[in-house]
């Protein structure tokens, strides 16, 4: 961790960056929209995300966006790549201590709800952690018992909410729930997610909420709605639609994103 946040301080200087964004499936170019920016491959950064999956990014970006300085990853690790759920930690550490007090989580998902169709925008309100595992699991510290009661931080949600009616852009909230993938689910198991309360349903996120708060930093999180849950629509689900309908997310949340920063 050390030495990542060397090379960053080397390569983007010392300035204070309070805001990091981490861009899910078919969004990472949204990390176009940073002006004076400076690109460090995860390559060049122990502990960030190395590998990765078709449709993500890459790099780290360090720029300015809605008048602030932000670090944005242009992907992530996903718990079904290796079946570690803490794989995240490091890099979310660096963010820590390069400063970081809020960070802001894409992802693209499945909907539940008739109402919320592709293309369109969750914000996340609450988690369900179907994976059932936890990225804290081996921490020592009594830090580990974290409270996620309003892990998503109300504040900034009520925030999203007025930016998003002044940009006319249609905006529900709702449970994201946490599958390990990389299968999508079955109908049975979409049905089920229903019954237990949840609106949407995708791979990732979830642990990097857990590991945030354990940091101490604030979260928001919006899912880019790519699809509907299985067994819900005609057409089948694939990575490519994902990657595809996530474009259609992207333009909105290209919008909503440096809106929310500027008033953070
Ligand atoms: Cl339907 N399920 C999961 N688990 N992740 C997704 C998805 C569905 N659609 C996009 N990502």
């Amino acid at each position: 961790m050390a030495k990542a946040l060397k090379t960053i301080r080397k390569l983007a200087g010392d300035s204070v960056i309070e805001t990091a964004l981490i861009l899910g499936s078919g969004l990472s170019d949204i990390g176009e929209l940073v002006a004076d920016k400076i690109t460090i491959p995860f390559s060049e950064l122990k502990g960030f995300p190395q590998g990765g999956v078709s449709g993500h990014g890459k790099d780290l970006i360090i720029g300015e966006m809605g008048g602030k300085r932000i670090a944005i990853l242009t992907g992530r690790q996903h718990y079904y790549e290796h079946g570690d759920p803490a794989a995240m930690r490091p890099a979310l550490e660096t963010l820590c201590e390069l400063g970081v007090k809020t960070l802001m989580l894409t992802n693209a998902a499945g909907s539940l709800d008739t109402d919320v169709t592709p293309g369109n925008l969750m914000l996340v309100a609450d988690h369900i952690n179907h994976a059932g595992v936890n990225p804290l699991i081996g921490e020592e510290t009594d830090a580990r018992f974290v409270n996620l009661v309003d892990a998503y931080d109300p504040g900034l949600r009520a925030n999203t909410h007025a930016i998003a009616a002044r940009l006319e852009i249609a905006l529900k909230e709702g449970v994201y729930m946490w599958f390990s993938g990389p299968s999508f689910e079955t109908p049975a198991e979409i049905r089920m997610a229903q019954a237990l309360g949840a609106n949407a349903v995708g791979m990732s996120t979830v642990p990097e909420v857990i590991l945030a708060r354990f940091f101490g930093m604030k979260v928001w999180a919006c899912s880019s709605i790519t699809n509907m849950g299985a067994g819900m629509a005609q057409e089948a689900i694939s990575h490519t639609q994902t990657k595809e309908v996530a474009k259609l997310g992207a333009e909105k949340l290209k919008r909503l994103i440096p809106a929310l920063v500027e008033e953070l």
